[in-house]
């Protein structure tokens, strides 16, 4: 396939690091199948016009402004520090992290000038210079392209700007945060030219279905219908809850939507108020 001429919609996603895998996850939960092969740096999908490209995720930017691309999975952090002007049509819910300066856990200091000349190593020379500037203070940035962590303990530098997610390169390597710079989580971004194409809608649509089923169980429950008014107050729904009429005179049937992380709660407060047979089901995808 010749990339150049192709009509499929290309999509770049990263190659390799912690946004690689739930990239993939998500795009086959949504429909889109690819295998690679080999060394290959491009699939094409298999059950849609869209071939996948893979690059790290630090370039993927600038791909997607230049129009070489015309969609892409990346992290905020990462366009902000290429400076890119493009469409952020979804934001995807992982990947959440915070870019930090990161000293020796030893350090005691804790005043931003006492960077001062100081050497700073860091992949986002950009945001760093920035933040650094703002505070006016002078340091001096060394730029690295990975394992940022250990430069602080090889005497190349006296901290470190990098991401944080769960906190363990930092703590494997003798760091901890001194100071957070911003907060940042994985989106799909688009062209500004080919962000309101239909293609590329669909496929906004088809992530954001997979989005809410990860975030959603289906909660069903029998309810006294005079009960059914403070039972709605319970479970309002993502719209509104699905009511049916049971067998059972004055019984009700629920069918509503609710946050993942509320279930338990919510079960117990249904159980409270009288409701029966709640039963918690998985959605798998949806369009709401
Ligand atoms: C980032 C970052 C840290 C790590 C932080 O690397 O550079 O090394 O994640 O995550 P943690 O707090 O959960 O340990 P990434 O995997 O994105 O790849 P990279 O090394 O290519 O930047």
């Amino acid at each position: 396939m010749n990339l150049l001429t192709t009509d499929k919609i290309k999509f770049v996603i990263p190659t390799k690091g912690r946004l690689k895998d739930p990239t993939v996850e998500l795009l086959q939960k949504a429909g889109y199948k690819f295998r690679v092969q080999g060394r290959n740096l491009y699939a094409t999908c298999t059950t849609a016009d869209i071939v996948f490209i893979f690059v790290r995720a630090d370039d993927i930017p600038v791909l997607v402004d230049s129009g070489v691309a015309d969609l892409g999975i990346t992290g905020g952090d990462l366009i902000l520090e290429r400076g890119s002007d493009v469409a952020e049509i979804l934001k995807l819910g992982f990947g959440k992290c915070r870019l930090c300066v990161a000293v020796r856990d030893s350090l005691t200091e804790d005043s931003v000038g006492y960077f001062h000349g100081r050497k700073i190593a860091t992949s986002f020379p950009v945001m760093t210079t920035r933040f650094f500037k703002a505070q006016g203070v002078d340091i001096k940035c060394v730029e690295m392209k990975g394992s940022v962590e250990i430069m602080v303990d090889l005497n190349l530098a006296d901290a470190i700007v990098d991401i944080v997610e769960t906190g363990d390169s930092l703590r494997d390597n003798n760091l901890k945060v001194f100071r957070d710079i911003g907060s940042y989580e994985t989106v799909l971004i688009a062209n500004r030219a080919v962000a309101d194409d239909p293609r590329v809608m669909q496929i906004r649509r088809r992530i954001e279905g997979i989005l809410v089923a990860n975030n959603y169980s289906m909660l069903e429950y029998n309810i006294k219908c005079d009960l059914l008014k403070e039972a709605e107050k319970v479970t309002p729904g993502f719209d509104s809850p699905t009511v049916s009429k049971l067998d059972l005179e004055n019984w009700l049937a629920v069918k509503v939507m609710v946050k993942k992380n509320e279930v338990v709660d919510v079960m117990d407060r249904l159980e409270a108020l009288g409701a029966t047979a709640i039963i918690e089901s998985e959605i798998k995808n949806c369009r709401l």
